[in-house]
């Protein structure tokens, strides 16, 4: 194919807090929005770790526009800083993506009135400022199918040729278990470090680093789905729900196609002293033509 694919964003959004709260993690976010307007990008998709739906297959968001978009309240955030972002949910866009999963045999429902989560809007907050691109997000499957959620991801890749950007919103290293949670409680300070990260968050947040950004193409996918069987994956993953869209965008991101393409961690910022907020980008943006 002659055109250039759009990246893919895999984000680890962290807690609530990254929504309003500086971080190089939110600046990054920033920066993409921005490449991303500059080429007229026409749609955004998400996979978001914050909905699940039984059964064999996923939902897709289709609200009809952004008076129907209900957003759930963020937890530490104050809402005049999320309350009247524009979420403009496209069920053109839903349809388009629900097509690309039925082609792949994977079901596919639409969903018209979901209630929109801080995975998705917590990230576009700092991407599209006041006001988002058509957007919709897709629902995870709740068996945590590695094979399913990488498939998922792989069908949606054409968008990527369309000027649709593909996004996971999940986590790095993310157990809600395990994390130190006085100071957020306290004082309202989600970066306190009182003390260093502990080695299991250490060594998956390298492991992390290294299967997603020293594996392009078919092995990056491989390398996604076989992190879910390392020996540190459950430290990390108290639950599966956060790994989810990272398999979806490894999906969207490792085709054949896809071998050799820069894939990289543009930042990272540690929370709540045990949770990884690693950021990866898969590919590279198109040149600009003068
Ligand atoms: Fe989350």
């Amino acid at each position: 194919m002659a055109k250039h694919p759009t990246p893919v964003i895999l984000c680890s959004h962290g807690s609530t807090m990254m929504l309003g709260e500086d971080s190089t993690a939110g600046r990054y976010w920033e920066e993409v929005g921005k490449e991303a307007m500059k080429r007229g990008i026409k749609g955004v998709v998400f996979m978001g770790a914050h909905w699940e739906v039984g059964g064999a297959g996923v939902e897709i968001a289709s609200n009809p526009g952004k008076d129907a978009v209900v957003k759930q309240p963020v937890a530490w955030v104050t809402p005049d800083k999320y309350v009247d972002y524009e979420i403009n949910a496209s069920p053109e866009l839903a349809e388009r993506v629900q097509h690309l999963l039925e082609d792949a045999g994977i079901e596919a429902k639409l969903k018209p009135d979901l209630e929109w989560i801080h995975d998705t809007f917590l990230v576009m907050n700092w991407m599209f400022p006041k006001s988002s691109p058509p957007v919709t997000v897709i629902s995870t499957n709740a068996y945590y199918d590695p094979h399913l959620h990488v498939a998922i991801g792989a069908a949606v890749r054409p968008l990527r040729f369309e000027d649709v950007l593909i996004i996971g919103t999940g986590g790095a290293v993310h157990n809600l278990y395990r994390n130190a949670w006085t100071n957020i409680i306290l004082y309202r300070d989600n970066f306190a470090q009182t003390k260093p990260p502990q080695q299991w968050a250490l060594d998956f947040r390298n492991e992390a680093l290294d299967a997603f950004t020293k594996n392009s193409g078919p092995a990056l996918r491989r390398a996604a789905m076989r992190l879910m069987r390392h020996p540190l994956f459950r430290d990390a993953h108290g639950t599966d729900d956060h790994y989810a869209p990272c398999l979806f965008a490894a999906g969207a991101a490792g085709d054949e196609d896809d071998v050799g393409t820069k894939n990289t961690s543009p930042a990272e910022v540690w929370e709540l002293e045990q949770m990884c907020n690693t950021q990866f980008q898969f590919g590279e943006w198109a040149p600009i033509k003068a």
